[in-house]
Order: structure tokens, then C-alpha cells, then sequence
């Protein structure tokens, strides 16, 4: 393993936070889990597929927008950056902004799923040997300090938040995330972020129900994760995967629809579910150019640039911190 591979930073949420979360979601009416524990490792894996997915259009979009526009961005950016990256997964679209940017400093992955941060911190690390990585195993929505840079002095702390991650947290929650960020990379940094744009729900639905199946084991994926790591007993056959969109909010909804009437455990605590009552999993906010920009300025940012794809799916933004 190269030496730029700093050591582990490890603040993975606990099994006693995920029982917590889980209690309190099934207690609520309506019921809801957080989409954040989605990303065991089964659920990283599946989510990798999703993004490989026909219907999924977020990803490849992303992906091309990034380097078709990678100069640019780094242009912007200058040199000797330091990038700190909110959920960092597989640790492909980095690659695009740390090939076009001037000798990069540092790069901080930040995830919540270890044995995936750390696979793709080492892949990396080879790939970028002058590169000084330190990664993070931390839920990024908690509070977590930035390592001090080593040796390597950075000109600037970018943060970077592609895949439209955003748009899992609520208005006030991603103006809150985004608030925090801002005091975490310090004055006179940046932040570039990925935001899926509104549109027609016949594009929006299929993304998150694919015909092969794939968003639904992702989301089924949440029950068998409780029934491992809670001792749940959450029938898969009698819960049903569901994306809705729901236009007032602007956002798809992932569900899990109970298809009978049933009680679920969880260790020693009964969750009785009627015929299609659902659990709530999963918002994805879809926003307008103009509605991303003002909600970076509640949160303290100067929209600095956006690009978006031809067909107006996808955008990247870069705000001023
Ligand atoms: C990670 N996040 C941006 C994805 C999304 O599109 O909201 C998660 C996802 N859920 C279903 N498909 C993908």
C-alpha cells in the first residue's frame, strides 16, 4: 500500500445508532427508515449496479458532464487543491476532477461504508502516488474534523458532493448540510455539487423502478440488513418496493409497501403493519437551476458557476464558501 494512504479516521456509525434510527422509524406515523443506512456492503454493491442501470440517467450524466467540463472546473479551482469528498463510494468522479486539476494536494474520502472507502482509497492511492490520501469512515451529516493537512501545503479546500446526494436530504436538511460543510472546509474554500434537475415524472419514476429489479433489491436490501443486524423478522415476500413522485415537494419517494396485514419484530420490539401501509425510505429532491442557487445562498454560499448536460437532465454547481 503507498505511503500517501493515510490512516484510517473511523467513526462508522454504530450498531446501537442504526437499532436507535430503526425504533424510532417504525414507531413513527408514517413509518420511515433512513435512506442513509442503505450502504451496507450488499447495498453499496447494489447501488454501484443501479448506477450502471439504462433507466438511471443521474450517473452517466454526471459522469460526462464532469469531464466534459473537468478543465474548466479546474480551471476555477486552481492549483495544489486539497478535495474533501462527501460520500465518496467508489471514488470514480473524483477521478476526473483529480486528472484535470493542477497538482492536487490531498484528497479526503469521506463515507459511511468501510470496506468500500477503503478499497477505493487504496485503488487510488496507486493510481495517484503523489496524491496524500486520508480517508474518513464517518455518516458526513455528523459532526467530524478534517484531518491537518501533512507535509503537503493545500491553496485551497474544495469540497466535492456529486451524484445529486443532495437531493436525499430535505430542503432544510441540505441547507443545514451545506451550512456545516462550509464552516468544515474553512474560509475561502469551495464546494462542488452535483443537483438532479426537475423533470418529467415518466423519466423520474423508471430511474428509481428499474425492470430489472435492481432498485428494488437496494431498497428490500434495508429489511434484510434489520433482520441481520437487529434480529428482525421482515418477510421479504410480503413487503413490496414503490417510486412515487410527489410534485408538490419535488421529489421521488422510495417505499416499502406492506402487502398483507402483519407484525414485524425487531429483537424484542412488534411493528404491526395493515395491507399496504408503507415504510417511507428514501426522498430524492429534484430541483430547479435557480431553486439550487438560492437555497447554496441560505446556506451562506456565492453561486460561482453551473453546468448542466444538452438535454438539461443533470447539473454541477460551484459555490463560494
Ligand atoms: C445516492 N442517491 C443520490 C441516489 C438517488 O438517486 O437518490 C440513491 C438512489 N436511490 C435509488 N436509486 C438511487
Amino acid at each position: 500500500m503507498s505511503t500517501a494512504l493515510q490512516r484510517l479516521q473511523d467513526l462508522e456509525p454504530s450498531t446501537q445508532e442504526f437499532r436507535d434510527a430503526v425504533l424510532a422509524g417504525l414507531s413513527g406515523i408514517p413509518k420511515t427508515l433512513p435512506c442513509k443506512f442503505f450502504y451496507d456492503a450488499e447495498g453499496s454493491r447494489l447501488f454501484d449496479q443501479i448506477c450502471e442501470l439504462p433507466e438511471y440517467y443521474p450517473t452517466r450524466t454526471e459522469l460526462k458532464l464532469l469531464a466534459d467540463k473537468s478543465a474548466e472546473i479546474a480551471g476555477l479551482i486552481g492549483r495544489r487543491a486539497r478535495l474533501v469528498e462527501f460520500g465518496s463510494g467508489a471514488g470514480v468522479k473524483i477521478r476526473l476532477l483529480l486528472n484535470a486539476l493542477d497538482r492536487p494536494a490531498a484528497y479526503v474520502p469521506v463515507d459511511i461504508s468501510r470496506d468500500h472507502l477503503m478499497m477505493a482509497a487504496a485503488d487510488l492511492a496507486r493510481d495517484f502516488p503523489a496524491l496524500q490520501i486520508a480517508p474518513i469512515c464517518a455518516d458526513y451529516t455528523k459532526p467530524f474534523a478534517l484531518p491537518a493537512p501533512a507535509s503537503l501545503h493545500p491553496e485551497i479546500t474544495v469540497g466535492f458532493f456529486p451524484g445529486s446526494t443532495i437531493g436525499n436530504f430535505t430542503p432544510a436538511e441540505a441547507r443545514g448540510f451545506l451550512a456545516r460543510a462550509r464552516r468544515l472546509l474553512g474560509p475561502g474554500s469551495a464546494m462542488v455539487v452535483g443537483v438532479d434537475l426537475r423533470k418529467d415524472a415518466a423519466i423520474l419514476v423508471p430511474a428509481y423502478d428499474d425492470a430489472a429489479g435492481v432498485t428494488a433489491a437496494f431498497n428490500l436490501n434495508l429489511l434484510v440488513r434489520i433482520n441481520r443486524e437487529l434480529d428482525g423478522t421482515f418477510d421479504l415476500e410480503q413487503f413490496t418496493h414503490e417510486a412515487r413522485w410527489n410534485d408538490a415537494e419535488g421529489r421521488i419517494e422510495m417505499h416499502l409497501v406492506s402487502r398483507r396485514d402483519q407484525e414485524v419484530r425487531v429483537g424484542s420490539a412488534r411493528f404491526a403493519f395493515r395491507a399496504g401501509e408503507t415504510i417511507h425510505t428514501e426522498n430524492s429532491h429534484k430541483y430547479t437551476l435557480d431553486q439550487f442557487r438560492a437555497l447554496a445562498v441560505e446556506a451562506g454560499y456565492r453561486p460561482r458557476a453551473a453546468w448542466t448536460d444538452a438535454a438539461g437532465l443533470f447539473s454541477v454547481h460551484m459555490l463560494d464558501a
